[in-house]
């Protein structure tokens, strides 16, 4: 990111016409996968890395082989998977563990079962993948899955407890849901979606919780304004890039309340975060000055209406009446991001968002005084490769000082990385 100050020239957003770089195309990525239901999961999970221009290799445990298909595997990643046996081959020059993890510049050990825990927080290396993550020294996303009781057991919590500590490992717990031993509590393998998502963090970004501690408040998504039981007032917002920020800032370490209006985005992604659906902006006004006071930042990244009707109507309206409706009848949304920074608890730092078309930077510069947040982002909607729902962006971060830093085109979380770094600073 290129910063600018007062009296420069206006900082130049030059526009791209190709799509970033996707952070993991053409990483070596090791998946390890470890005796769980969930492993069944894993292949598609596979096949994804691999559409999406990773090198993939995999390794099971004896248990995991006994679960999930060594040869389903081999074929979507299109690399032979490694077995137990094959870490006897009297075929292998070197080591097939040390090989492994020197190869790996990412791994994913997912799901990660009870009993490889244990022997990688202890130090045992007594199966090839045990030996292969006590050998690596690349970044690994573990992911945990089992039974709730085995999650809850006092062995488990404190195996999982002193996995914290790894410098080079990103821990996913397990999520709440109905589990195939029948019992419905804690225990199920993070979604396959957020896992990718969070894989691709760790390519961005790495292990590090620089957030461990604050709180984040980010709104995201559209809000709808009903004209009729039939109609409403909304916009293209997917919510992608305010759902990637409150992943990317959990990632990081943070405690994350997401308010969010309607969402077109994997389920899972809302995994692990506070998250409350509101429909208007009224809803989200009071959804989020409710949970103002109990944070360290907010991030208002929400596409909130700008006009909603002053009296709701519960009739469908006939199509004459619906013109005369849409020319009258209409109040101003007020200001939701300047009420917010005007409510804020003492040393809350705001980050706002600015979706604009045209000749951006004059109109941000007169939004970001208006409002008086410490951070405004604003984002060229008409631009290609920027905009509503795509997986990129770019802009200009507006600080205090008129200072100014362009963004170039990249991959939203990308640009989550980079605002939150602004926000923490
Ligand atoms: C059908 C089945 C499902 C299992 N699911 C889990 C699980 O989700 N999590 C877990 O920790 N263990 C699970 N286990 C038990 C492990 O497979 C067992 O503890 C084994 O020792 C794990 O070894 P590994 O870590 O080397 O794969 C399951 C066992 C079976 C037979």
């Amino acid at each position: 990111m290129r910063t600018e100050g007062q009296g420069l020239l206006q900082p130049h957003l030059a526009p791209s016409s190709t799509p970033p770089a996707d952070p993991l195309c053409g990483r070596r990525i090791l998946v390890g996968i470890s005796g769980s239901i969930a492993a069944v999961k894993l292949p598609l999970l596979v096949s994804a890395l691999v559409q999406r221009g990773a090198e993939v290799r995999c390794v099971l445990t004896p248990s995991a082989e006994r679960l999930v298909s060594a040869a389903s595997l081999a074929c979507l990643s299109r690399q032979p998977c490694c077995l137990e046996a094959d870490q006897w081959s009297h075929r292998a020059p070197r080591p097939l563990h040390v090989e492994l993890a020197e190869w790996a510049e990412l791994v994913l050990l997912a799901p990660l079962s009870a009993t490889t825990l244990a022997r990688w927080v202890h130090g045992l290396g007594d199966t090839l993948l045990a030996s292969t993550l006590l050998a690596c020294e690349a970044p690994v996303l573990a992911a945990a899955a089992m039974n709730t009781s085995m999650w809850a057991s006092p062995g488990v919590r404190a195996n999982w407890q002193a996995l914290q500590s790894f410098p080079t490992v990103l821990p996913l717990g397990p999520e709440s849901g109905l589990l195939a031993c029948d019992r419905q509590g804690q225990g199920r393998m993070a979604d396959p979606e957020l896992l990718l998502l969070a894989l691709e963090s760790l390519a961005l970004w790495g292990p590090k919780r620089d957030w461990q501690g604050r709180g984040l408040l980010v709104s995201a998504g559209p809000t709808r304004e009903p004209l009729d039981p039939a109609r409403c007032l909304t916009n293209p917002s997917t919510g992608r890039m305010g759902v990637l920020l409150a992943q990317a800032a959990r990632l990081r370490g943070a405690r994350v309340e997401l308010v969010h209006g309607p969402l077109a985005l994997p389920a899972g992604w809302l995994e692990g975060l506070n998250a409350e659906a509101v429909l208007t902006a009224a809803e989200m006004r009071q959804a989020l000055l409710a949970r103002q006071p109990g944070v360290q930042a907010v991030a208002m990244v929400a596409a909130v209406a700008d006009h909603r009707r002053s009296q709701p109507l519960d009739t469908k309206l006939d199509k004459q009446a619906l013109e005369q409706a849409l020319a009258s009848g209409w109040e101003p949304v007020p200001d939701l991001l300047a009420e917010l920074v005007h409510g804020r608890p003492r040393g809350q730092r705001i980050l706002g968002f600015a979706a604009q078309t045209g000749d951006v930077l004059p109109q941000a510069r007169v939004k970001f005084a208006r409002k008086g947040c410490d951070l405004l982002f604003a984002n060229p909607i008409d631009q290609p490769q920027a905009g509503f729902g795509g997986h990129s962006t770019s802009g200009w971060l507006l600080g205090p000082g008129d200072q100014v830093g362009v963004l170039p085109t990249a991959r939203k979380l990308a640009v989550a990385h980079h605002l939150l770094s602004a926000l923490a600073a």
